[in-house]
Order: C-alpha cells, then sequence, then structure tokens
C-alpha cells in the first residue's frame, strides 16, 4: 500500500526520505544529549558526595577515637543540609556499625543510591595514622534520575517537533516543484490520449519546467499539424474516391450502351474484315470494362466504403470455386494447374479473399510461359498460409517492392493495356489490409514466384455451396418491360432482349412505363430498370409500382453503375436482382434466366 503511494507520488517518496534521514539525525542527538545528561548529572552527584564525606572526615574520626556517637552525630548533621542526602553511616574495623544518621524517615532502596566510602584514621599518642574504620556517605539518586528524565522528555519533544517541521518544510518546498510536474505529467497524458487542444501550461518559467513545457508545446502543433494534414489527406481520398466513383459511373452509361450495340450488331457482320473489327471492338471495351472495374474497386478500397463479412468457412469450397474457373484457363495455355485439397477452414470474407486468389492466380498464370501453377495451403499457427506458386518469369529483385503500387508493371514500358493493367496487386493489397491478413512475395528470376497470404484460422463448419449457375433457355415469347432514361442504353437493351426473342416494353421512366401498362392488358414477365432515374427517382420505386399495377411479384432486375450500400439495401428489401453495369448481353442474359427459373420454381 504504501510502496503504492510511493511508485505514484514523487512528494511523497521525497518527503519519505526526507523524514527517514531527519529522524535518524534527531534520534542520533537526542541519545548523545541524554547520554551526555546522564553522565553529567551522575558526575555532579558523584562529587556533592565526595566532598560531603570529605567535609565531615575529619570530625566524625574524632567523634570515633572519642567513641563519642554523639560526637559522630554533631560531626554528621552538616550533611542534612546538602541535597539529595539520604543516610550516612560510621562503622569500625570489624565492620560494626559505629553510628548511623538518616536524612528523612522514608527508605531509599539500595538501587537507588550514589554510595561513597571514606576511611576514616586518627594520629595515636606518637602522632602515626590509626585506622579507625570507614564512613560511608549514601546520596538519593531519585531527584537526579528526575532530572535527567525530564531533560530527556523535553529533547524527545524538541526532536518530534523538529521532524515535524522538516516534513511540513519538505512538502510545502517539494509542492511548489512537483506541483507543475504533476501539471505538466496530466498535460502529456492528455496529449498522448489524443487530446491536442490543449493550453500547455508553465511555458513562462525560465528552469527545467519551462524547457520541458516548451518540448511539450512542440509535440502539440506537431500533433495539430499532423491532424490537420491528416483530416486534408482523408478529405483528399474521399474526394479521389467520390471522383472516381462518379466518372466510373457516368463512363459506364454509354459503355453499357456499346456493349449491347456491340452484341446486337454481330447478327448484322457477314464479312471476314467487319468480324474482325468487331472483335477489335469487343477487346477494346473489354480492356476499358476491367479498367473501369479496377479503379472503382481501388477508389471504394481507399474510401474505405467496402465492409467485409467475416465468416468461417470451409478452404475446399474456395479452392473448388478456384478450380472451376481457372483450371481451363491454365491448361488453353499448357500449363499444369494443381490445387492442394485441404480439409482446414479459415475465418474470413470468402468472397474478398477469393478476389485476392483470384489476381494472385491470374497472375501466375500471365506470367508464366511453361510448368506449373500451383495452390498450397497449410496451417502456420493460428493462420493458414495460402501460397500460389508458379515456374514463371520471375520479378527482378529491385522491382519486389514496386510491383504493389498502381500502375507498375514490370515488363510494359510501352503500356500496353492488352498486357494488363498493372492494378491486379495494388487491389490485392487494399484488400488484405482491409481483411487484415498479410500478402508477401518471394521470387528468382526465370524460376518462379510464390505470392502468399496468411489467413486467420476458422472452425470447420460448411456453408451452403453456391448454385449452380441457371442455363439460359428459351424465351417463349416472353414479355419485358424496360425502364431507363438514357435513351441509347434504353435501345441497346430493347434490341438485345428483342434478339432474345421477348416482346418489350421500353421507358424512359417510370409514369411512362406505368401509363402505358395500363392500357394493354399484358402482365409482363420480367422488368428491368435501371437504379438511377432522372428526378432523383430510382428503379426501384417503378418495379414496386408496376406490381402493384398487376398485383404480382414480377421478377425485376435493377441496373447499376453504383456499388453503394443504398442500391444493395432497396433490392434486398423488395427481392430484386442487381446487375452491375457495364453488363455484357451474355451477363444480363444469364441473369434475367436466373430471376425467371427462380420465379418459376
Ligand atoms: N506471378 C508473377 N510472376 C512474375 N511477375 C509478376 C507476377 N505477379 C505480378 N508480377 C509483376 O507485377 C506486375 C504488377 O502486377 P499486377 O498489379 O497484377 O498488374 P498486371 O498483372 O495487370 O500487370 C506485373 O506487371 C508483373 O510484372
Ligand atoms: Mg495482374
Amino acid at each position: 500500500m504504501l510502496m503504492k503511494v510511493f511508485d505514484r507520488s514523487l512528494v511523497a517518496r521525497i518527503t519519505a526520505s526526507a523524514a527517514l534521514v531527519a529522524t535518524m539525525l534527531i534520534c542520533v542527538s537526542v541519545a548523545m544529549l541524554v547520554h551526555l545528561d546522564i553522565r553529567q548529572a551522575k558526575a555532579t552527584l558523584a562529587g556533592k558526595a565526595d566532598l560531603s564525606g570529605q567535609m565531615v572526615a575529619d570530625a566524625v574520626s574524632a567523634a570515633v577515637w572519642n567513641l563519642s556517637p554523639e560526637e559522630a552525630a554533631v560531626a554528621l548533621d552538616p550533611l542534612r543540609a546538602v541535597d539529595d542526602f539520604a543516610k550516612a553511616a560510621v562503622y569500625g574495623t570489624r565492620g560494626e556499625l559505629f553510628f548511623m544518621m538518616k536524612a528523612g524517615a522514608h527508605t531509599v532502596p539500595d538501587d537507588a543510591l550514589l554510595t561513597r566510602i571514606i576511611e576514616i584514621s586518627h594520629p595515636d599518642r606518637q602522632g602515626r595514622p590509626q585506622k579507625l574504620g570507614t564512613l560511608r556517605v549514601d546520596f538519593d539518586l531519585h531527584p537526579t534520575l528526575d532530572a535527567i528524565k525530564r531533560n530527556a522528555l523535553f529533547l524527545v519533544g524538541s526532536g518530534l517537533f523538529f521532524l515535524v517541521l522538516v516534513v511540513w518544510g519538505t512538502v510545502y518546498v517539494l509542492r511548489g516543484i512537483t506541483a507543475p510536474i504533476v501539471r505538466m505529467t496530466d498535460v502529456m497524458s492528455d496529449l498522448a490520449a489524443g487530446e491536442i487542444d490543449i493550453v500547455v501550461p508553465n511555458r513562462h518559467r525560465a528552469d527545467e519546467i519551462g524547457r520541458m513545457a516548451h518540448a511539450v508545446q512542440t509535440f502539440q502543433h506537431n500533433a495539430v499539424e499532423l491532424r490537420n494534414a491528416k483530416e486534408c489527406a482523408e478529405k483528399a481520398i474521399a474526394t479521389k474516391a467520390r471522383f472516381l466513383a462518379s466518372a466510373s459511373h457516368d463512363l459506364r452509361q454509354p459503355l453499357q450502351s456499346l456493349f449491347l450495340f456491340a452484341d446486337g450488331l454481330e447478327r448484322h457482320v457477314v464479312d471476314r474484315e467487319g468480324s474482325q473489327k468487331l472483335l477489335h471492338l469487343r477487346r477494346g471495351l473489354d480492356v476499358m470494362k476491367e479498367l473501369l472495374n479496377a479503379l472503382l474497386d481501388i477508389s471504394r478500397l481507399d474510401a474505405e466504403a467496402e465492409e467485409p463479412d467475416i465468416k468461417d468457412f470451409p478452404l475446399s469450397l474456395l479452392f473448388s470455386q478456384i478450380e472451376g474457373s481457372y483450371r481451363t484457363v491454365a491448361a488453353a495455355k499448357g500449363l499444369t494447374f494443381s490445387i492442394t485439397g485441404s480439409e482446414l477452414a479459415v475465418r474470413s470474407d470468402p468472397t474478398l479473399l477469393r478476389r485476392i486468389l483470384g489476381n494472385l492466380i491470374e497472375n501466375a498464370i500471365q506470367y508464366t510461359r511453361a510448368g506449373t501453377v500451383c495452390v498450397d495451403c497449410r496451417s502456420v499457427g493460428p493462420s493458414v498460409r495460402i501460397e500460389v506458386q508458379d515456374t514463371g518469369i520471375g520479378i527482378p529483385r529491385n522491382q519486389m517492392e514496386d510491383i504493389w503500387t498502381e500502375f507498375h508493371q514490370v515488363g510494359n514500358p510501352e503500356r500496353d493495356r492488352n498486357k494488363g493493367l498493372g492494378l491486379g496487386l495494388a487491389i490485392v493489397q487494399r484488400l488484405a489490409k482491409l481483411l487484415d491478413c498479410r500478402v508477401e512475395a518471394v521470387s528468382a528470376l526465370g524460376r518462379g514466384s510464390i505470392f502468399s497470404i496468411e489467413v486467420p484460422l476458422g472452425q470447420t463448419s460448411a456453408i451452403a455451396r453456391p448454385e449452380p449457375a441457371p442455363i439460359a433457355g428459351p424465351t417463349g415469347g416472353r414479355y419485358a418491360v424496360l425502364v431507363d432514361d438514357d435513351a441509347i442504353v434504353l435501345m441497346g437493351l430493347q434490341s438485345t432482349l428483342r434478339d432474345w426473342g421477348y416482346e418489350v416494353l421500353a421507358a424512359g421512366s417510370t409514369d411512362q412505363a406505368l401509363e402505358r401498362l395500363r392500357t394493354g392488358i399484358r402482365e409482363p414477365d420480367i422488368i428491368v430498370a435501371d437504379y438511377r432515374l432522372r428526378g432523383g427517382r430510382v428503379g426501384t420505386e417503378a418495379i414496386v409500382k408496376i406490381r402493384e399495377l398487376f398485383d404480382s411479384n414480377i421478377p425485376g432486375v435493377l441496373l447499376t453503375g453504383e456499388t453503394g450500400p443504398e442500391c444493395a439495401a432497396d433490392a434486398a428489401m423488395h427481392g430484386l436482382s442487381i446487375a452491375q453495369k457495364p453488363i455484357s448481353s451474355r451477363q444480363l442474359n444469364v441473369a434475367v434466366e436466373r430471376l425467371l427459373s427462380e420465379a418459376s420454381d
């Protein structure tokens, strides 16, 4: 308890040390003084006793010589006037008592007496001293001892008084020193806790505390500047992310119609040269779509708009999806693709982890001319380490850091976008950060590379396997309602659905669609609506109102260029599908067919 107080308080510690030193000094001084006092008092009494004895010795000798006790009484009588005199006794040579005189009636115990024995003698007729016996004089020690006690008490009292004075003085002086230190400590604790809008005290002092205050103020200024810079950077990132998100959203609109028209054009292109050009057009569109998606991914990850959905799932499930996606791609390039079976479960977001591994495997396949691409995993402590190994071209040692930065590509100085965008690893790194995982790469030039990620181990509990993708069936003269405020996209959608054999009602707004549906009699089989419509309205409203009109839960698809949570929440609430723009006619076909087959189940 005391040690805790000492640990926490400088004042307590220094005061205790000062009190200890003062106590020791006072104790030693008091002891020495008392000792001296006792010696002094005893010596005085002894001197007095000697003197008194000597004073009466001759008269007592004469009384003994004359064998007269009365004379002895007269000889000893002056002793009564001496302070502290207790008794006197005269003994013969054989120790027999000749005479005794007491100062008072009470008897002083022997251990409280100071005794002096004096030999008495008398000259005989020849003048030779004749031994007559002894004179014993006793003095009472009590008064002297009492005086010593009083003195000692006084000394101890003064000592205690001094001790209190020392403690009080120390605390007083120390408070003057420690109070500003305590205030500085509080300010520093506040700073450390992130409260940087504080006023630093003691700045005007010229001593060490003043210098400490200046240093703390410098820290505070730095912290304020850092916070401002961080806020600026965050704002800039958010603005950049918003800019990128809206730019890519706005680019998706025309791109969407380009996709649909390119698909629609296919039927009308008959000669080889036209087909060739259409192929180039499609390739260009694919690259543009990829670039837009990657840019949007990066801006969303930078703006921290993505929330991982962490759960336990078996790796085998993820691996089987990956195998399905990449075995044929690898085989087409003449590579062996192997993936190790695993009983392990991980705790992560399966979609994001799949995106990470997908990127790494795509790279492995892309940068390997011959040999194998292998996905391996093993448990390492509380994590599972998943490795993507290849026997490819490898990465120069001096570029191992750079490959993670945006648009950095080792072998594409001419920035040919057909050779990739240089954004895959930048996205991988951001996704790994979002999942709180470590990604690493080791590589040997010309021999191959290993990219690895460490994911937390999970509980082995299976998750539902995804439903197999629906296969497009014949449309059988179905009726589709399309709502989009972009006339070109609407035309593109219309021609695409017509190509699939649909009867189509195309409307530029919800009201137009409702108006035209009211005059008709046929209930639509499917509604495809753009999410953002003019006048702040949304496609969800169009679908809901059309459903109300026919009092039927008609399947609906929302087309959107946004990846924010708003559209997803809206869609989930009304049981709608989302198709991300730009969508190819094949992807739209898959989405529509899946919905229709679900509706017919
Ligand atoms: N497995 C690999 N083997 C060799 N080089 C690789 C591998 N993975 C990535 N790289 C190098 O890192 C660069 C950046 O990769 P990435 O960000 O995915 O962009 P991209 O694949 O579009 O070029 C690549 O251009 C390539 O030079
Ligand atoms: Mg890549």
